[in-house]
């Protein structure tokens, strides 16, 4: 069995390593990025490389909002946004502040593998809730509040890794209402919100801030460079305090301060709005390369729902092999993926895999899912 804690990087061996869920080195402006922090590092206030206000400065904060509004999040106000470095990050440091060990936290069966291991790390019992093609299911959700009493509901509600799939927008209400009523707090993963392909996504998790207790957990891992380490949390009035009473945030003023006024400056001169326009484009003209290769080659062996926005399908093995079984001959074949069961509380999923289209061009998400199939057709 491979182990979900090896960190693979595309380009790092001669697989087409399809397990990876990071962008292309060609959809990371380097050159964008270059002018940014030189126009940043030059333009900085006296203040720029002294401690920073523990929120984030308010020039990113400011910039965010207006960025977050123009992207159809029209509630986005900077007293609610917390500049965080990146989603992992914010995701340990909402553990660190709302829960202890032993506390129940909620998830997508299935979800982010890595959000798992944060969730262990922190000492959580992590119960997997079941979800149809429009996500969380209710009923279950509420059985397990009851029987549970979670402190935490993590969810990735949008174009969602790994399944591709959105939390239907009713739901979302519903979810905000029930973490009120039932005193838990939900961590929404909107990594890929933004990353719709032709339909935006449903409304963002922040819509409901005032109906819930809400942190919605954003980044520019996807959507700019993950290199940078920069995200935002944006949070329930309630709960800012919270976040701003941590003993590190106190003495160490804003995390990755420098790097957040490069971000800055992406979105002053709107170069991050419209490369977000043309990452779009690549990514749907990828899911569509990829779509026709899964039909042309493996439409007798899996099953799947194209996504519309993010960076995954999700594939469903006709037969019911273990996808753990076939990594060692997958890469041995040139290619790789990830096994479904990582991405499982239970270990649930063995017959599932996740392909991502983001790390590489067309030519080798063909070559790629070739690949695959001759793997397949040997077992
Ligand atoms: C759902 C989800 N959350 C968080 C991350 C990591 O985000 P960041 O680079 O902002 O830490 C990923 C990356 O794959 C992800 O898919």
């Amino acid at each position: 069995m491979s182990d979900p804690l090896t960190f693979e990087r595309a380009g790092d061996d001669d697989r087409i390593n399809l397990a990876v869920g990071q962008p292309s080195i060609d959809l990371i402006p380097k050159e964008m990025l270059q002018t940014a922090a030189a126009r940043a590092f030059n333009n900085a206030s006296e203040h720029a490389f002294n401690y920073g206000d523990p929120q984030g400065e308010l020039s990113f904060r400011a910039a965010l909002a207006l960025f977050l509004q123009g992207q159809g999040q029209t509630n986005a106000r900077a007293e609610s946004l917390f500049l965080t470095g990146g989603n992992s990050q914010a995701l340990d440091f909402v553990c660190e502040r709302f829960t202890q060990p032993g506390d129940v936290v909620l998830v997508e069966d299935s979800t982010y593998f890595l959000a798992l291991q944060i969730f262990k790390d922190r000492g959580l019992k992590i119960i997997g809730l079941p979800c149809d093609a429009d996500g969380i299911e209710l009923p279950a959700l509420i059985n397990a509040i009851e029987t549970h009493k979670p402190r935490l509901l993590y969810t990735i509600a949008s174009f969602a890794n790994p399944t591709g799939l959105c939390l239907a927008e009713a739901r979302r209400a519903e979810i905000a209402r029930l973490s009120r009523q039932h005193d838990f707090i939900v961590a929404a993963d909107e990594a890929y919100q933004l990353l719709h392909f032709e339909k935006p996504a449903p409304k963002s998790f922040s819509h409901f801030l005032n109906d819930g207790n809400l942190l919605c957990l954003g980044t520019f891992s996807k959507i700019l460079a993950p290199g940078l380490r920069v995200g935002w949390l944006e949070v329930s009035e309630p709960l800012m305090p919270r976040l701003l009473a941590s003993g590190w945030v106190n003495s160490g003023g804003a995390i990755n301060q420098m790097a957040s006024f490069i971000v800055t400056d992406c979105l002053h001169h709107d170069a991050q709005a419209m490369h977000l326009s043309t990452l779009r484009h690549t990514l749907a003209a990828r899911a569509a390369v990829m779509q026709s290769a899964l039909k042309a080659n493996l439409s007798e062996l899996a099953t799947w729902t194209a996504p519309k926005g993010g960076y995954f399908f999700w594939l469903r093995l006709t037969d019911s092999l273990n996808t753990n079984d076939l990594v060692a001959p997958a890469s041995r074949a040139g290619v790789g993926f990830q096994p479904g069961n990582f991405s499982s509380a239970n270990g649930h999923h063995p017959n599932y895999l996740r392909l991502s289209f983001a790390a590489y061009g067309i030519t080798e998400i063909e070559t790629g899912i070739h690949r695959l199939r001759t793997v397949l057709r040997q077992r």
